[in-house]
């Protein structure tokens, strides 16, 4: 083979290398396994019902706590991420109305971290009821007797 061939193989072969450097890589990406890439995308909560529901009851009483001491800052974050966790509630029951009632819970906590920031203890202890009301609505629908 001339040495003119040789060029021409060689700079062949480096462009078919350089082609499949540009595939898309095979290899599994961070936060994603090859059998399931699309496992990232559905949100799933991090607790079983139960824990969460132990969770909800503690920032719930914290909450309550913290309106009649006058701990605001306090009730404002524990407000939130129960907001936050009744978000997360909406995952773990197909049923519209399920959904439904948690989304609501979550909207109502929101609002009331909103109204906790004003240090307004008559309005927040309303809003912290009828948000018990909707634990309580949920409750008689979907398990929890009491
Ligand atoms: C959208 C539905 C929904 C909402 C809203 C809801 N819960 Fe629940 N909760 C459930 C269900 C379903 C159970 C029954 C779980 C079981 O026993 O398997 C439950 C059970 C519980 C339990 C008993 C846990 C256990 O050991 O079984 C507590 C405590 C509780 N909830 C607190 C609350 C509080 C406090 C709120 C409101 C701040 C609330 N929940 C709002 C669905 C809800």
């Amino acid at each position: 083979m001339s040495s003119k061939h040789m060029k021409i193989v060689a700079g062949i072969g480096f462009c078919a290398i350089f082609a499949l450097s540009l595939l898309p890589s095979a290899e599994a990406q961070p936060g994603q396994t090859r059998k399931s890439p699309k496992k990232s995308n559905v949100f799933k909560p991090a607790q079983e019902l139960e824990q969460m529901m132990a969770g909800q009851k503690y920032l719930f009483g914290g909450i309550k706590a913290g309106i009649l001491d006058e701990t605001w800052d306090d009730a404002v974050i524990k407000a939130w991420i129960l907001s936050e966790m009744a978000n997360a509630n909406q995952f773990q029951n197909a049923h519209a109305d399920y959904k439904k009632l948690a989304g609501q819970m979550s909207e109502q906590c929101a609002d009331l971290a909103k109204t906790l920031k004003k240090h307004d203890a008559k309005e927040s202890m309303e809003k912290f009821s009828a948000i018990g009301k909707t634990c309580g609505s949920c409750h008689d629908q979907f398990g929890k007797k009491h």
